[in-house]
């Protein structure tokens, strides 16, 4: 029974898969915890030393409401340098994150009743980000056995004349997958040919390890129906800054912050000035980052090939290994349960990423090799991978 004072729209939120690892994580002492996607890899000690260094010099103050004047430079300098992307200052607003971005996204695009594709296996929170500002997920699911390529004449299948947007995470949550350009142009020619907005989830963009490194942005001259979602939790391997932005065209940017106003009304200014630092830093940085993700997810990799009934296809980003059980003939949920119950190991159910998903587990490798060792030592034991 739900308390009368929730307003009605909110009783029947289903808790995503994601919640109730906060307490599967307790059920044993020794429980190896690779469900969740905060990284261990250390923030850079520079960028915090340089935050500390402007908050001493006053910067602990609202900023302007679209964010830092000098973050909001240094972020187009970036785009111009590493994708060859062009956008004015107004065309950007500086966020608390990519769960912010995605929110503030969805509030100033959506009417009520208006519908976001999103390609599964997708990250879990779109749906409540999509539903929240009275919006409508709609899910296309790709396919393992297609190596969740889109189909583009299946995708074309879920537009209607309420889709506003789709969303492309790439490299993805929590498959890894990095989209073909092929894909991606596809989708975008359909976005002119329907008008309807195309979302970059880009939070994963330093952790690309394919060739195909093309900033969905840079497939526009200028921001027009791409809307880019970044954030520095995975690609600076800081989760707790809470720091992001969004580069849409800028009448979108000035609704977003309007809305934000109201929501956040500025973001952590000391955030900020260590966004610049960071950005500044980059090359440095995320080389360590990807070097240390790439060689976890490559030992995973090489582990599960010589395991019975548990497959996965070489890594093309992200820090997760998405894993295919179905050999196992047991469901994402039940191998979820069974390998936290016989091997310690808490990892994530696929079918909570979308149906897509089913069959497959998500391996997040958020510890160092030395751990990821012990836990498929414990998962070689089990009677099902022997
Ligand atoms: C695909 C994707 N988008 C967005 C987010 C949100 O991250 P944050 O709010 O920390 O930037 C995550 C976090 O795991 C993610 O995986």
């Amino acid at each position: 029974m739900k308390s009368p004072y929730i307003a009605k729209r909110h009783w029947d939120f289903e808790e995503a898969a994601l919640s109730k690892t906060n307490e599967m994580v307790k059920r044993y002492e020794d429980v190896i915890d690779l469900s969740i996607g905060d990284p261990d890899y250390p923030a850079d000690k520079g960028c915090i030393d340089k935050m500390h260094e402007e908050a001493l010099a006053g910067h602990t103050r609202y900023t302007e409401f679209l964010g830092d004047e000098d973050l909001r430079r240094e972020t187009i300098k970036q785009y111009k340098e590493d994708y060859g992307f062009d956008f004015d200052e107004d065309e950007i607003i500086i966020t608390a994150g990519g769960t912010h971005a995605m929110y503030l996204t969805m509030e100033a695009i959506l009417d009520e009743g208006d519908e976001v594709i999103a390609i599964a296996p997708y990250y879990i929170y779109y749906q409540p980000q999509i539903e929240l500002p009275r919006g409508k997920l709609v899910v296309y699911n790709t396919r393992s056995e297609d190596n969740f390529d889109v189909d583009l004449a299946e995708f074309e299948k879920h537009i209607t004349s309420r889709t506003k947007a789709v969303i492309i995470n790439s490299p993805n949550n929590p498959s890894g997958k990095v989209y073909s350009p092929e894909n991606v142009r596809g989708i975008l020619e359909m976005a002119e040919k329907y008008d309807f907005l195309v979302i970059a989830d880009d939070i994963y963009g330093a952790l690309n390890y394919t060739d195909n490194k093309k900033a969905i942005c840079s497939y526009e001259e200028r921001p027009k129906r791409v809307i880019t979602i970044y954030s520095y939790s995975k690609d600076y391997s800081m989760t707790g800054l809470r720091l992001g932005h969004v580069i849409a065209d800028k009448e979108l940017i000035a609704t977003m912050r309007r809305v934000n106003e109201a929501v956040n009304f500025t973001i952590n200014s000391m955030s900020q000035r260590l966004g610049i630092a960071a950005i500044k830093g980059r090359k440095e940085i995320q080389k360590g980052l990807y070097d240390e993700y790439h060689k976890r997810v490559m030992y995973l990799y090489e582990r599960i090939q010589r395991m019975k009934n548990i497959t996965c296809t070489k890594p093309e980003g992200t820090f997760y290994v998405f894993a295919n059980i179905k050999a196992t003939g047991i469901n994402s949920m039940d191998i979820w349960e069974k390998i936290l119950d016989e091997a310690h190991v808490l990892v994530l159910p696929g079918s909570g990423f979308g149906e897509a998903g089913e069959g497959f587990i998500r391996i997040a490798c958020t510890v160092g090799i030395d751990t990821l060792k012990e836990a498929f030592d414990r998962l070689e034991k089990m009677e099902i991978f022997k």
